[in-house]
Order: C-alpha cells, then sequence, then structure tokens
C-alpha cells in the first residue's frame, strides 16, 4: 500500500504521461539526449533503472546489457511499453514499482541508474538508500538529475518556481541533491555540471559498501 504522498505523485504523473514527451521535446532534443547516450551507452552487465518514465532511456542501453526499468506510474510505464515494443530489445523488462521500497536483493545491479527522478520522489534519502542496497559492492550509481543551484541567485529564482513546478506537475527544481546523497551514507565520485550553470549535474556514484 503506497502511502498518501506517493498515491498523489503516482495520480500526477499517470495524468502527465499524455504529455511528458511533448513538454519535454526541446529540452530533450538538444541537451538530455546527448547527457543520456554519453551517460549509459556503454554500460555492461545488470542495470537497473529507477523511475523509468516514459522509456526515454531505452534505445541507448547496449543491446547486450540486462536492464530492469521500474516506474510508480503504470500510464508512464505504458508508453515506454510501447517505445520498448518498437525497439525489439528481449533483455530490458519493465515492472511497476515503488523506488522507495525496492523489491530486489541486495547487492544485485552492476548499475543503477536514475535520470530526473529524484525531484518528484516524496523521499528521494529513502530512494537512495534504497539504490545504495540494491547495487553491487564497487557497482556504480550514475544519475543525471537538476537541483538547488550553489549560485545564490539562480537559487533564489529555483526556490520562487518550485510551488509552480511542485503543483502543476510534482516535481521539485529546488532539491538539495548533493546534501541527500550524503545523507543517504553514499560519496560521490565525479559530478559535471551540464546545463545552467549548476543546475542539471551529472552524477557517478561507486558505492563502497
Ligand atoms: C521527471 S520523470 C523522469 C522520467 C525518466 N527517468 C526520464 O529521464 O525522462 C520522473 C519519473 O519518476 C517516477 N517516480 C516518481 N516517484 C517514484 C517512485 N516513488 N518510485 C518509482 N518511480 C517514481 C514518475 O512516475 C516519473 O515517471
Amino acid at each position: 500500500m503506497l502511502d498518501k504522498q506517493t498515491q498523489i505523485v503516482q495520480k500526477k504523473y499517470d495524468r502527465f504521461s499524455r504529455f511528458y514527451d511533448l513538454l519535454e521535446g526541446s529540452m530533450e532534443k538538444y541537451k538530455f539526449s546527448r547527457w543520456r547516450k554519453d551517460l549509459l551507452s556503454n554500460l555492461k552487465g545488470k542495470i537497473l533503472e529507477v523511475g523509468v518514465g516514459t522509456g526515454k532511456n531505452l534505445s541507448y542501453y547496449d543491446k547486450n546489457a540486462e536492464v530492469i526499468g521500474i516506474d510508480l506510474s503504470p500510464k508512464m510505464l505504458k508508453k515506454a511499453k510501447i517505445r520498448l515494443t518498437k525497439l525489439n530489445n528481449p533483455n530490458i523488462t519493465l515492472m511497476q514499482m515503488d523506488a522507495q521500497k525496492l523489491e530486489f536483493k541486495d547487492n544485485s545491479f552492476d548499475y543503477v541508474v536514475c535520470t530526473f527522478v529524484l525531484c518528484s520522489v516524496p523521499d528521494p534519502v529513502k530512494v537512495l538508500r534504497e539504490m545504495k542496497q540494491v547495487c553491487k559492492k564497487k557497482g556504480k550509481i550514475l544519475m543525471l538529475e537538476h537541483m538547488l543551484s550553489n549560485y545564490k541567485i539562480i537559487a533564489f529564482f529555483e526556490h520562487i518556481h518550485n510551488p509552480i513546478t511542485k503543483t502543476l506537475f510534482r516535481f521539485n527544481v529546488n532539491r538539495k541533491t548533493i546534501e541527500n546523497i550524503n545523507k543517504a551514507g553514499l560519496k560521490i565520485d565525479k559530478v559535471k555540471n551540464l546545463g545552467f550553470f549548476d543546475v542539471f549535474r551529472r552524477i557517478e556514484i561507486i558505492n563502497t559498501e
């Protein structure tokens, strides 16, 4: 049984699923698609993608990688399944699951991936702890995320903007993702600013435990 906040997020994304690809169209074309390709195309082995959404990452995985994508929203997943059918990749499986309560054994995956998800989950620290748990020792946790900027003026506008994105789309633009990663007991190995100064970042973590 999902808690109230998680149910609200699920409903929002179910509703949002029809427009999601359309709304992110130009950012996807000019920025995100390149970031996704760079992050994912060389990964081998067992991969878990948390918050797979409409499946925008699916085409970038190596055909031999064994990928499981999970998402909370059945309707986002439905879109991802349509994409997967077109891709015709039998090594990708999609499942409905709450990232705050992953139903996999500990130390199961070589890579755990999440892209633009920690902004929308009700409890990002819980999700990060779960990701750490299911990632193999010396496995990697890879992320593309937008977060609260270290530049005061940008952070100011993110705080002002947040009630709008939270109400309309159920995602936050002012999450302290680096702090949350530390709270979850993870140590960042590499971080790269990708766009809008330090708002969009690529983060790599080697699971040491
Ligand atoms: C902004 S979308 C990102 C989708 C995709 N990762 C991408 O890069 O386009 C956020 C996704 O996270 C999913 N999500 C939110 N909370 C979740 C949770 N607790 N467990 C699993 N997925 C969740 C939403 O349903 C949505 O599909």
